[in-house]
């Protein structure tokens, strides 16, 4: 008699060369590869900065949507990830939902980490530092209702950070200046001088954050996503096959001068190489 047929669907598992794609609009996505590195140190990684469109913070909605939405889509047929992580708050809050209808594989976001922060809290007043499109998002409303309803949760752009993060890890020095800004922003709103937390919402700022612990003094706590993002990443791909068929690469979207400047950073996040996308 013959064997009845299985319409069950084998499962699918990616090839174990296919990389983990990590997407910011700069250097700020290598905080999540740190956290993925020490996780998942066999995972091949491809990390992709558009720097052509750094920085998000001060785009629209819908710029930010359409140029995260059409190069993740270009970006995914061209690499063929196993799995997509947009490693930057700004085009998480506006755009992951648009991505996820976009790509076929499993898309991870950056999701301001207002709920640890809630949690840490003794004083009940909670700083979120981000750019100046993330701050302004429904979706950090919606987690603040969920989660920081019984606090005051005061939010503050420092886009500054970003740049001063990006030239950080070039190499540049910083003066304190940019830090103790940030730090007056949220401390000059009401209930500003109780803020005993920090959220870090947007991931170029945990690459500053001995700057920003010397601004804001020992008192203040300072949490972010990063951890959390590279454990999703982890589970979505439990099981899965890992093998590096060549060195980890960063992948920029235009070609810059100070290549040279990054190259050594980028290799102390095992990325090898320098390409343009
Ligand atoms: N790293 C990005 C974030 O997490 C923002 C940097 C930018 O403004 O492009 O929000």
């Amino acid at each position: 008699m013959p064997a009845a047929a299985s319409h069950a669907l084998p499962d699918i598992l990616p090839d174990p060369g296919a990389p983990v794609l990590l997407f910011d609009s700069g250097v700020g996505g290598l905080t999540v590869l740190a956290e993925l590195r020490a996780l998942l140190p066999q995972a091949p990684v491809i990390y992709a900065a558009d720097n052509a469109g750094l920085p998000y913070g001060d785009k629209t909605e819908a710029q930010i949507a359409a140029r995260v939405a059409g190069l993740l889509g270009r970006m995914t047929e061209r690499l063929q990830p196993r799995l997509v992580c947009i490693a930057c708050n700004t085009a998480s809050t506006i755009a992951l939902g648009m991505v996820r209808e976009v790509l076929e594989v499993p898309v991870v976001g950056t999701v301001p980490a207002i709920k640890p922060a809630a949690a840490l809290s003794r004083s009940g007043s909670i700083g979120l530092l981000g750019t100046e499109a993330t701050i302004r998002q429904a979706y950090v409303d919606r987690l603040e209702r969920e989660f920081a309803s019984d606090k005051r949760l005061l939010r503050h752009a420092a886009p500054e950070l970003v740049a001063a993060a990006e030239r950080k890890l070039r190499g540049e020095p910083l003066g304190p200046g940019a830090f103790r800004r940030a730090a007056d922003g949220l401390r000059a709103q009401p209930g500003g001088e109780a803020i005993d937390t920090v959220v870090l919402a947007c991931t170029h700022f945990p690459l500053v954050s001995q700057e920003l612990a010397l601004a804001f003094g020992p008192e203040v706590r300072f949490v972010d996503g990063a951890a959390g993002i590279a454990r999703r990443i982890a589970q979505l791909t439990q099981g899965q096959a890992f093998q590096r068929n060549h060195p980890d690469y960063a992948l920029f979207t235009r070609a810059e001068n100070d290549f040279a400047a990054l190259s050594p950073a980028l290799a102390e996040y095992g990325l090898d190489r320098l390409a343009v996308f």
